[in-house]
């Protein structure tokens, strides 16, 4: 799955993944990474929620292959991906004109300021995004003042450009009991689920629905997964998914 081996790529610490220019340098000779896992593994997750009608944005693409897989999973109402990186966004685009391709647009856009009208898409998902904002976060149990502030821009930006009922998909490392206080801020009036998927260790796809919170949605506390072993972590993770997670979550 990883073109490149991970110690070609890695920024030499954790927080060297917050820094644009890392990006840029980065797509310029990578062609292909999927973060975590490719679409063959939280298909089963994700494929209930699509229809052939839905608009949908997907936030920090780099050059994943996730809006190809929803367009072959019949996704018709306009895909969007959009990346910090001008690199990544240009590179896309190359490799979708490349392929003839059509109906993937892909824009240079910040996840903190998303240049959206208000209510634009059915469905907006995220693979590892948000992830980057935690990677210099400090305590997972206490994240510092930025990680808050910019993780709220984000979830705010995201509730903004969803429709009325629209749906949030977020896969990550981010275990319930961290990401929690973000999902279910008193802002947002999404429901907050979520499944896990991966062998030996588990990902987390969290799906949030627009307007449809509930006491019910915010009862998930008693079935959180123990944190994996440190061992089992190297052991089972991909190099540079372990890289990454090490700042994110307490090991
Ligand atoms: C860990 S990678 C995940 C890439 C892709 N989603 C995947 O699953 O392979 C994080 C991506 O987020 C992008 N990114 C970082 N900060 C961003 C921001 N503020 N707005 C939009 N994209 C951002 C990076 O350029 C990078 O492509």
């Amino acid at each position: 799955m990883a073109a490149t081996a991970a110690a070609d790529v890695a920024p030499p610490t954790a927080s060297g993944y917050l820094d644009p220019s890392y990006w840029d340098e980065r797509f310029g000779k990578e062609e292909h990474y999927e973060w975590f896992k490719d679409f063959s593994h939280f298909r089963h997750l994700l494929a209930p929620l699509l229809s052939p009608s839905l608009s949908v944005l997907e936030v920090g693409c780099g050059n994943s292959q996730l809006g190809e897989e929803l367009l072959r999973e019949g996704v018709a109402g306009g895909i969007t991906c959009v990346d910090l990186s001008p690199v990544a966004v240009q590179r896309m685009r190359d490799r979708l004109a490349a392929q003839g391709t059509k109906g993937v647009d892909v824009v240079v856009a910040d996840m903190l300021d998303l240049p959206f009208e208000q209510e634009s898409f059915d469905l907006v998902i995220e693979k590892g995004t948000m992830d980057v904002l935690f990677v210099d976060s400090g305590d997972p149990w206490n994240p510092n003042p930025t990680t808050v502030k910019n993780v709220m821009k984000m979830l705010e930006c995201i509730h903004r450009v969803l429709k009325p009922e629209g749906i949030f998909v977020s896969i990550t490392f981010g275990q319930p009991h961290f990401r929690r206080r973000f999902f279910e801020a008193p802002e947002f009036t999404w429901s907050v689920e979520y499944s896990t998927f991966g062998d030996g260790f588990h990902y987390f796809f969290y799906t949030l629905k627009k307007g449809k919170r509930s006491l019910e949605s915010n009862s998930y506390q008693n079935i959180i997964p123990p944190a994996p072993r440190i061992n089992m972590v190297h052991e089972e993770l991909e190099s540079e998914d372990f890289i990454f997670r090490t700042n994110v979550d307490e090991l």
